[in-house]
């Protein structure tokens, strides 16, 4: 279909316009023609419509003493239409002309009547194509008027197409009452103005409904003041074809290709069923995915062996990692003394070095997280506390396969907005009892005195995988540790963490808050 095509049902013809004059194959002829009683033609125009061979459209325009006239029609080349048509304007004029000679001393040079037929035409189909006269005059205040006459013609067979065709909807004043009324509901400004008893009336009681048909639509023209008593001019309301199916002539219906308009209809409508049901499905997923997350932790905290009171745990954490270079040593010495520990991870280093992320998780210690960046996050939006800690789970997650299960705050800064995330996830806020400062001073001796001489059963031990000097006194704390009869245990193995009621924060076992 071109694309003149596609413009074409939406463009009015007006001849006077010059951007129209663009879409239209013009052949423009004018003539001015002198006095004849007064009366003077001011312009002829004679306008191809490209779009359907044969039709033309002619333009007259008129001025007498008493008034000024513009009348555009069509010519189709079909003897029958065109003296249909011819007859319906000459009639208008007639009664026009009639009118203002009643009234003719209303009138001198600065005002005169009007007489307006401006036909619009609209593409149905190849064969089928709709001509909207839109009918104004104005007299006087008694006479004035704004009606529509519509033609629907079949140019194959040569004829207008009457209502009989349509009969089936017509009648069916229910139907057409319900179709008109639900096509007005989506104009709210328009709505709120109709007369429902009009409406109804003129349904039900009007002799020739004026409709006619674009590539779309089946439309309803009410003349001005008919359904409404506000708007200036005629009405048209839009009913899409598919509303035609069952309801009119069977070969009409069948030229009209309301078949295929139906088969869209369903598509579409299958589609938005079928895209309710996805939505359903992903919210059941989600749902599921949650239920068999909280059965899992249940489990999980279900076979946590109660630690023995009469032995001594100790629970070794490193953050800020993982590091290249110092988190496979780290886990090398942790290796040799059979220790397990935790891994505060922050979510950029997971990203930046999965391969070191996994090698942690695969070696079986615990996977935590530490934010994303390493905000201070009691001084920042809590929007950004979300993103910073569901973010860092998820990163941690895609690098380490596992979803760590605590979170220890950057700088251990807490406020409200951590808490709630924290209780959100679903992962304990984890600090710290024994502090190794090795990042204050990155000195194998400091980072080994630091911890053992703060050392206590129960305790959380606060150490970086991203210094050297760590890792370097690590063998020393791992050795003396296992001798004075520590055993090593994760985070959450040491405080047994369950449900979403044991949020935290956390300093060491039993200690629980601040
Ligand atoms: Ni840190």
């Amino acid at each position: 279909m071109s694309i003149r095509k596609l413009n074409w049902n939406k463009v009015i013809i007006v001849l006077v316009m010059p951007i129209l004059l663009i879409i239209l194959t013009v052949n423009t002829v004018t003539t001015a023609v002198s006095n004849k009683d007064s009366e003077k033609i001011i312009e002829q125009n004679v306008t191809d419509i490209a779009a359907y061979k044969d039709l033309i459209l002619i333009h007259n325009q008129k001025e007498t003493d008493y008034f000024t006239s513009s009348i555009t029609s069509p010519k189709i080349d079909r003897d029958i239409i065109d003296k249909e048509i011819d007859k319906w304007i000459s009639t208008k004029e007639k009664e026009f002309e009639k009118k203002v000679k009643k009234n003719k001393n209303e009138f001198n040079d600065d005002f005169k009547a009007n007489l307006d037929i401006n036909t619009e035409v609209l593409e149905v189909t190849d064969d089928i194509v709709t001509f909207v006269l839109n009918h104004s005059e104005f007299i006087n205040d008694e006479n004035d008027h704004n009606t529509i006459k519509t033609f629907v013609v079949d140019l194959n067979e040569s004829e207008i197409i009457e209502s009989d065709k349509i009969n089936k909807l017509l009648n069916n004043k229910e139907l057409l009452y319900k179709l008109v009324d639900d096509s007005l509901k989506k104009e709210q400004n328009i709505y709120s103005l109709i007369d429902h008893d009009k409406l109804k009336k003129s349904l039900n009681t009007k002799k020739d409904l004026t409709w006619s048909l674009n590539q779309t639509d089946f439309r309803l023209h009410f003349d001005k003041g008919e359904i409404e008593s506000d708007i200036q001019e005629a009405l048209t309301v839009n009913i899409p074809l598919v509303n035609l199916d069952g309801n009119i002539d069977e070969q009409l219906a069948e030229k009209l290709n309301i078949k295929e308009f139906v088969r869209i209809e369903k598509e579409k409508e299958e589609e938005y069923l079928k895209e309710a049901k996805r939505i359903k499905e992903e919210e059941k997923r989600k749902y599921e995915e949650k239920m068999l997350e909280e059965k899992e932790q249940k489990e999980r905290a279900k076979n946590l062996k109660p630690l023995d009171n009469q032995e001594k745990y100790v629970a070794l954490t490193f953050d800020d990692g993982p590091n290249p270079n110092v988190t496979p040593r780290v886990l090398k010495y942790l290796d040799e003394y059979d220790a397990v520990a935790t891994f505060y991870m922050l979510g950029s280093q997971a990203k930046k070095y999965p391969k070191t992320a996994r090698a942690v998780a695969n070696q079986g210690h615990e996977i935590a997280s530490h934010s994303v960046t390493h905000a201070d996050l009691s001084n920042v939006s809590s929007s950004k506390v979300h993103t910073e800690m569901t973010d860092s789970t998820t990163l941690i997650e895609q690098a380490t396969g596992v979803k760590p299960r605590t979170f220890r705050p950057p700088y251990g800064a807490i406020n409200q907005n951590v808490i709630n995330k924290a209780r959100d996830i679903n992962q304990p806020l984890i600090l710290w009892s024994v502090d190794s400062l090795d990042w204050k001073h990155p000195n194998v001796n400091s980072v080994y005195s630091k911890v053992m001489n703060n050392m206590h059963s129960g305790a959380i031990v606060l150490m970086h995988d991203i210094h050297p000097t760590t890792a370097d006194a690590l063998p020393s704390i791992l050795k003396d540790l296992k001798n004075k009869g520590y055993k090593f245990v994760t985070v959450t193995d040491l405080l047994q963490l369950t449900g979403n009621e044991d949020i935290g924060p956390y300093n060491s076992k039993k200690s629980n808050k601040k």
